[in-house]
């Protein structure tokens, strides 16, 4: 939804309405993306008939989020017309948030739209002491976020936020003459894909009457302090965190590819907890991801000493 009113809104102001005529003669999107965007970007420029060789991926920093002065250089090099960039508050791997308030700035000064992914990192500005990490979020014009992750609610819990909700619902709105309401203010179907669905806005609701705002920051607090023992207690059991834990996300190597892989089915077949592999900067890694609202320290202690243990019985060098 926020890439569809992105689209609808730079193509407008090229003085082409995307709804009425499609993209078949139209001015062509640019869409600017970190190098480790999630894959529902792509996902979704297929979708919106964008194409992914609309594509430009922006090289990284070292934790991943995007570099400012490479986005600078990429909007400069591409020159006027209509512009999409999509940034990202947290990343899939190590948790970092990209520059929100540099990023969107360049974005402004270049007649573009920000789109934020902010699947879970969005959550970062519930707590005072994450906050930082999203800062400028305002300034972006449309946000995607999750309930269902950090937020602990039930799947297909998710949120499309956009700073100009009459460009939401002109690219997303729908009428039709024996729809209750139809054709007068924006309401639910008028602003996602679907038009038929359940009452998810009552779990969220619920979920935020029941937490409070207080609830909601010691929720996001507590699984970073949870993602930081984590990242404690297994470099002083030997093993290698590989990045800044700033958020919930911890990513540990066990030596060598293979012996990684094999530490990570080891933990997912123990049973103590659940970890998933990955591949980061080339290499393969354990993804911690701390976001269930009933973690406690205990369950933390418990799976560190239960992946040390694995892991230690697992032959192969241990690379630091
Ligand atoms: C950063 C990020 N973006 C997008 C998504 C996709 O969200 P969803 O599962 O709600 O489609 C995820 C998680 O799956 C994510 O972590």
């Amino acid at each position: 939804a926020g890439l569809a009113a992105a689209r609808h809104q730079v193509l407008a102001d090229a003085g082409w309405d995307v709804e009425r005529r499609g993209l078949p003669g139209a001015p062509a999107v640019r869409v600017f993306a970190g190098a480790e965007r999630h894959a529902t970007i792509d996902r979704s420029l297929r979708l919106l008939g964008l194409g992914t060789d609309a594509l430009h991926p922006v090289s990284t920093g070292p934790q991943g989020a995007i570099d400012p002065d490479a986005l600078a250089a990429a909007l400069r090099d591409a020159g006027p017309g209509p512009t999409i960039v999509c940034l990202q508050a947290g990343n899939v791997n190590t948790g970092a948030c990209d520059d929100l308030r540099r990023a969107c700035d360049l974005v402004h000064r270049h007649g573009g739209w920000a789109h934020v992914d902010g699947a879970f990192g969005l959550w970062a500005a519930a707590s005072p002491a994450t906050r930082h990490l999203v800062d400028g979020l305002e300034t972006a014009d449309s946000w995607a976020c999750d309930g269902h992750k950090w937020l602990n609610l039930p799947y297909d819990t998710a949120f499309a936020f956009c700073a100009r909700p009459d460009v939401h619902a002109a690219a997303m709105s729908y009428a039709a003459a024996y729809l209750v309401g139809s054709g007068g203010a924006p309401a639910g179907a008028d602003l996602t894909a679907e038009s038929s669905r359940r009452a998810r806005g009552f779990a969220v609701w619920a979920g935020l009457r029941e937490l409070g705002r207080d609830g909601v920051a010691a929720l996001v607090e507590r699984c970073c302090a949870l993602a930081r023992r984590f990242a404690d207690g297994l470099s002083a059991a030997g093993f290698e965190v590989v990045n800044d834990v700033v958020l919930n996300q911890v990513l540990v190597g066990f030596g060598d590819d293979a012996r990684t892989d094999r530490v990570v089915a080891a933990v997912q077949t123990d049973g103590t907890c659940w970890a998933g592999g990955t591949t980061w900067r080339g290499r393969r890694l354990m993804r911690i991801s701390v976001s269930n609202a009933t973690t406690t320290e205990a369950d933390v202690d418990r799976s560190v000493a239960a992946i040390a243990r694995l892991a230690h019985g697992i032959g192969g060098e241990l690379v630091h």
